[in-house]
């Protein structure tokens, strides 16, 4: 049977350059794009795609029976910074919606679900220096709570009921088509867009404050290549890493190419969140295990968001 997909949460930061990417590899007629408000053109005109609210299981349903669906991507979810204004309904979008999904699968109706977690699932009492793939994990965010409540969900639904659920820890995403929405690393993404623009940028994170980040395109290739593996005998939520950098180094990087650039600090209630995720990440195991590698290293990733956003 042909493999058909669906992605939930299509217009996001992550769903709009997946959908592309998948719709490239697999065909157009072969992915399903859906989001609960309308992407840019490109998602829109290049393929199909549904309105779909992420909370409506009956919806979800009737789409997967319309199209046949084999895999779900389930991309839709309140990032950290908004989430924490609105606690109740990001736990209502970000678990029911897994939940829902994750019912389809064991109930045969879909085959295979990527869901995705993220650094947010550590907090402060986790080693913040290479964080292991095994370590305490206390988030203080409501963000942290759901994904780490759906990391045991997702390890559940395998273990039990045979559910094929593949799960990445994504650091902050670094990306030039579509903005991030409401996450703690966003000003990673902003800085590049006001250095264009201003000139200057206003920085919501001290000058230190130093985080995993990775660029877009190493962050479609981990996806689809956890994807293309075969079942995994236990399920692992994992760590997956590239860059690390604080907002000062990533200014002086910017400098390099835009030598008058200038930044001021500050920090709003999003430098909490910060403070207790970690800085860098260990992931010896899905390097190990299904030979996950980044290409991008900072430079790289500055040169070509410099690059991409002033064309
Ligand atoms: N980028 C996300 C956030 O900042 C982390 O998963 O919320």
């Amino acid at each position: 049977m042909q493999e058909k997909i669906l992605i939930i949460g299509a217009c996001g930061q992550i769903g709009s350059e997946l959908t592309l990417k998948l719709r490239a590899k697999h065909g157009n007629e072969a992915v399903i794009a859906s989001d609960i408000r309308e992407g840019n053109a490109e998602i829109m005109q290049n393929g199909l795609f549904e309105f779909l609210d992420a909370t409506d299981k009956a919806a979800i349903l009737m789409i997967i029976h319309k199209h046949e669906i084999t895999t779900v991507y389930l991309m839709a979810a309140m990032l950290s910074a908004t989430a924490e204004k609105q606690p109740k309904k990001a736990w209502d979008i970000n678990m029911n919606s897994l939940l829902y999904v994750l019912d389809f699968a064991k109930e045969k109706l879909i085959k295979k679900v990527f869901w995705p977690s993220s650094i947010a699932v550590f907090g402060e009492t986790t080693p913040r220096i290479d964080t292991p793939q095994k370590t305490i994990l206390e988030p203080a965010t409501v963000y942290g709570i759901s994904k780490l409540a759906g990391e045991r969900w997702s390890a559940y639904y395998h273990d039990k009921f045979g559910v094929d659920v593949r799960t990445l820890r994504y650091p902050g995403i670094i990306s030039w088509k579509t903005l991030p929405g409401g996450g703690t690393t966003d000003y990673a993404v902003e800085i590049f867009h006001k250095a264009i623009k201003d000139g200057t940028y206003e920085c919501f994170l001290a000058e230190n404050t130093t985080l995993p980040m990775m660029y877009m395109d190493d962050a479609l290739k981990a996806t689809v290549d956890i994807m293309d593996k075969k079942p995994f005998d236990t399920y692992v939520s994992y760590n997956v890493a590239a860059v690390s950098f604080n907002p000062k180094e990533l200014t002086g990087t910017i400098q390099k190419h835009i030598p008058n650039f200038t930044i001021t600090y500050k920090p709003d209630f999003r430098q909490e969140i910060a403070d207790t995720w970690p800085q860098t990440i260990n992931d010896s195991l899905a390097r190990k295990e299904w030979d996950w590698n980044h290409e991008y290293d900072t430079d790289a990733i500055v040169k070509d968001m410099l690059t991409n956003l002033k064309s």
